[in-house]
Formats: C-alpha cells, structure tokens, sequence
C-alpha cells in the first residue's frame, strides 16, 4: 500500500479538495494526483456496472478510461519535473480505494455532483497549469482539465439517455 505524505484526507474527493488549495503542485501532490486520478477510473467503472442503457455505459466507461490516461499524463510531468520514477499503484496498493464504494447508484444526485465535481476538476487544472513554470507540464495539465470538462458533458448527456 502507498503510503499518502502527511495531511492528505483518505478520502479521494477529499485529497483532490485539498490539492486544489495547493498553487503549484509538488512531486509529492503529483503522486497523489495520479493515485486520485485511478480511483476516478475505478469510480466510473463501479457507477457504469450498474447502469443498464448500454449507450450511457459506454458514455461513463470513456470517462473512467480518460481518467486513466490522465493518470499517465501525471506520471510524464513528474519525469518532466525531476522526481524519481513512480508507478501507478494496482487497486490494492492504492491507498484511496480503502474508502471506494462496493456500489454507486447512478441516481440524480450523483449526476449533478460528477456534472460539477468534474467542471471544478478542469478549473484546478488550469489553475495548476498558469502556476507552472514548465510549459511542457503546463500543457498536460490543460490537457487533463480540457477532458474533464468533456467528462461533465457525457455525465449530462448520460443522466438524459437514463431520464428518457
Ligand atoms: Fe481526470
Ligand atoms: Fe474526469
């Protein structure tokens, strides 16, 4: 198991909460983010099991895929920005998956707060991006917030093809 650096929440959406209080994020922050970054895959995959329409699935699997890939973008500015190799720890290893639910209903309330949590998630990549000296970093966290923003796009078109 990873083991989190002194003050992070366990909780995933707790620990991205307190990352967006950071201006630039360290390599120790980046090793969280990317960890952060893995339970969102796993998180949509457990809120897609449970979703009959094929379509919506389909929808909430990219997202969780995406969130994968963000994770990869995260480990290339931590090589980018010096720090020691660091590999993306399997669930069991991942410290943020002790707290992650055996089941997400995929009901109206947790739309709207993925629909939202994921807009915040694009305005703290940004964020991290104007605060970072590397432009080549920078540009991945832009990347990475762009997507989120295209992650709350299907989280609203999905809750629509479920509504319908
Ligand atoms: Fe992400
Ligand atoms: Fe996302």
């Amino acid at each position: 198991m990873v083991t989190l650096p002194d003050g992070y929440p366990a909780d995933a959406f707790e620990a991205f909460a307190f990352l967006k209080t950071r201006t630039r994020l360290d390599i120790e922050d980046l090793k969280v983010l990317a960890m952060i970054e893995c339970y969102g895959e796993a998180f949509y995959q457990i809120l897609a099991a449970g979703v009959g329409h094929a379509e919506a699935r389909a929808l909430l699997e990219r997202n969780g895929a995406e969130e994968r890939g963000h994770a990869h973008r995260v480990l290339k500015a931590i090589r980018l920005l010096g720090g020691e190799p660091f590999e993306l720890p399997n669930a069991a290893d991942n410290p943020f998956m002790a707290l992650a639910p055996a089941e997400v209903p995929a009901d109206a309330e947790l739309f709207a707060l993925l629909e939202q949590g994921e807009l915040d998630g694009d305005l703290a990549y940004q964020a991290w991006a104007d605060a970072e000296p590397n432009a080549e970093v920078a540009e991945l966290y832009r990347l990475n917030g762009r997507e989120e923003t295209r992650h709350s796009e299907r989280v609203v078109t999905a809750r629509g093809l479920l509504a319908a």
